[in-house]
Formats: structure tokens, C-alpha cells, sequence
């Protein structure tokens, strides 16, 4: 199956790295839009815009199937778009709200982007959810400084605000590769929502691995960052949008 993923940047790939995973048997087609990264303080209008010109691009190269991994997107402006295309778009917030659903936690985190925390998303779903926008942790990843000072004082900034909760959601697909930092100053377990995705998602795994990503813009540091998250053989091409 081929199958389309797309995000601002480099995110989404924390999702296609569990694809990948879990069903190896796929063509991945990922578009990541670092020519306009972040997208966490876009206006709908703008999202819309920009998600547009994606998605006609996906299906311009015969995708199956879209996952929209970009928790930002998915948040804001999911219900607009879901039925607009010729091809099944998925969301990536569902299934971690699902998961949220069946547990009984009592005070929810939610670590996310500005636009994500204002939709109230999650606090409209989900009993005791608390999101906060985080919006020093994409530009700080995006710029490959997930190993400075910046970062740890910015992770310690957001995770003051979130004491005591059970459980804490990494409502952004960049964040997932903060784990090992996060996990340095606190011991409350993470939701990675890519993982939530692939443990309930059904395609078919028959054809072989067959990996391109496409960027909008494309540095030695973006190369080197797409290397770190997706070890697997691919191509990566920059393509305008
Ligand atoms: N990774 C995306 C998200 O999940 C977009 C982050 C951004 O560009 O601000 O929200």
C-alpha cells in the first residue's frame, strides 16, 4: 500500500518511524513543510492553505492513504478537511484519545503547540486534561539544538506547570524525539501518539519498504536531523510546495 504522511517539518517522521516499524510492508510517501515550520502558531486560514497544497501533492503521487501527522492540524481543522479529497485522510489525535478514554487518569498533561492548546482539543474530550503550549520546543528541534541548555530550561519550564499529572501527552509529533531529556527530569510516563496510531491502526504489509520524503526546504542540518529519526533506506528530495 502506499501510503502518504505529512507534517510542518520533521515531526511527523516520530510517526513514520512506527510505521515503519510496524508495518514494514509499505511505500511511505512524507511530506514535511520546513519551508514554513512552525506550524503551532499559524491561523486556521493559513493551515488550511498550506495543508491544501500538501494533500493535492500526496494524491498527485498515488497515495492510498493520508495520515495527517501533525497534531496541530489535526486539532484545528481535521473536520474541515477529513471529507474534502478523493482519499482517506486520518488523523493522529483519535487514537490517543481513544487510549485516554478507556484509562481512568485523573489529571491529564498535554504538552503541545500554542494552536493545539488553544483549540482545547483534548479538554473537551478528555476528563482532567491540561494542555499547555510549548513553543520553544519546535524551532529548538527543527534547529537540531535538542541537546542545549535552551532545551533543558525550556523542557523544565513546561514540566513545572503540569505537576502531579498521571500521565503526559506529547501532543506534538516533534516532541517525541525530547524523550530522553524529558525522561532526565521527570519520571511521569509519556504518550507518544505515533505509538497510539500504529497500535490500532489496519493496513496491509505487502509490498516491500520503500521509503521518500520530500521537504520544502532542505539544509545539510534538516539531512542530518531526517538521518537521526529514519535510519532506514530512503530517498530525500526537496520539492517546493
Ligand atoms: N508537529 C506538528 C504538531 O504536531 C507541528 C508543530 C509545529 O510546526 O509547530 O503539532
Amino acid at each position: 500500500m502506499r501510503i502518504g504522511v505529512f507534517d510542518s517539518g520533521i515531526g511527523g517522521l516520530t510517526v513514520l518511524k512506527e510505521l515503519i516499524t510496524k508495518y514494514p510492508g509499505n511505500e511511505y510517501i512524507y511530506f514535511g513543510d520546513t519551508l514554513n515550520v512552525p506550524y503551532g502558531t499559524k491561523s486556521k486560514e493559513e493551515l488550511l492553505l498550506l495543508s491544501d497544497k500538501i494533500i493535492k501533492f500526496l494524491i498527485s503521487q498515488k497515495v492510498e492513504l493520508i495520515i495527517i501527522a501533525c497534531g496541530t492540524i489535526s486539532s484545528n481543522i481535521y473536520e474541515e478537511i477529513k471529507d474534502k479529497y478523493d482519499v482517506k485522510i486520518i488523523d493522529i489525535l483519535s487514537p490517543t484519545i481513544n487510549y485516554l478514554n478507556k484509562n481512568n487518569y485523573h489529571k491529564v498533561g498535554i504538552m503541545a503547540t500554542p494552536m493545539t492548546a488553544k483549540s482545547l482539543f483534548f479538554e473537551k474530550r478528555i476528563k482532567g486534561a491540561i494542555s499547555i503550549g510549548c513553543p520553544k520546543l519546535v524551532p529548538l528541534i527543527e534547529s537540531g539544538k535538542i541537546n542545549s541548555v535552551e532545551t533543558d530550561e525550556a523542557i523544565n519550564e513546561y514540566l513545572t506547570k503540569l505537576k502531579g499529572a498521571d500521565i503526559i501527552v506529547l501532543g506534538c509529533t516533534h516532541y517525541p524525539v525530547l524523550i530522553p531529556i524529558i525522561q532526565k527530569y521527570s519520571t511521569i510516563p509519556l504518550i507518544n501518539m505515533g505509538k497510539c496510531l500504529v497500535d490500532t491502526l489496519n493496513v496491509n504489509n505487502l509490498s516491500t519498504l520503500q521509503i521518500k520524503l520530500y521537504f520544502s526546504k532542505l539544509t545539510p542540518e534538516i539531512i542530518t536531523n531526517v538521518t537521526n529519526i529514519i535510519k532506514e533506506n530512503k530517498e530525500i528530495i526537496e520539492r517546493k510546495l
